[in-house]
């Protein structure tokens, strides 16, 4: 296991973490986002998406309430958010385990609340610090993603 612990002082400095991992990322990949409410996951998302060359005016939002948005791109993106998670069942209707065990690209905000699936990928785990400041704390197990946390760590 490999883990870097990234600081962002903007949400400008968040999103383009994520769009640095999301130029670098190629499917399959499972990316696994918890951490404070208000911390920047979405944020991140965002800049994921710009990666992968999902077009500019496309909004990029939480997809809360329809538990999952797809966006289109160089790769296409599931976006999956487990913050209202009412059971398994709204999981199972939208073949969560289906998409997490695909050959896509997947990111899940609140992950934790799976934390019955076994889900293995690469962790981002957001906390909040002062005011606009965050760290982004990121842990490869995979050699997959340990190659790509060594990218992205040493252009910072
Ligand atoms: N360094 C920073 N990185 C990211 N967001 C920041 C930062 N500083 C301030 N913010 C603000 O914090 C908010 C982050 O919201 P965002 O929706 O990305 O968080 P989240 O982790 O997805 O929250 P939730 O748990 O509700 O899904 C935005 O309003 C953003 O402008
Ligand atoms: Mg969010």
């Amino acid at each position: 296991m490999q883990r870097f612990t990234f600081f962002s002082t903007s949400p400008e400095g968040t999103e383009a973490l994520g769009r640095r991992l999301g130029a670098i990322l190629s499917p399959p990949a499972l990316l696994l986002l918890n951490g404070d409410l208000g911390a920047g996951k979405t944020c991140f998302v965002r800049g994921l998406a710009r990666g992968l060359d999902v077009a500019a005016d496309e909004p990029v939002t939480s997809p809360t309430y329809a538990l999952m948005h797809h966006y289109q791109g160089r790769h296409d993106l599931y976006h999956f958010d487990l913050y209202r998670l009412a059971g398994w069942g709204d999981l199972h209707e939208i073949g969560f385990d289906e998409y997490v065990e695909s050959d896509k690209i997947v990111v899940v905000e609140w992950a934790e609340r799976a934390a019955g699936a076994g889900l293995e990928g690469l962790e981002i785990s957001f906390s909040l610090q002062e005011e606009n400041s965050r760290s982004i704390e990121v842990s490869a197990t995979s050699a997959k993603d340990i190659a790509l946390l060594q990218r992205l760590a040493v252009e910072t």
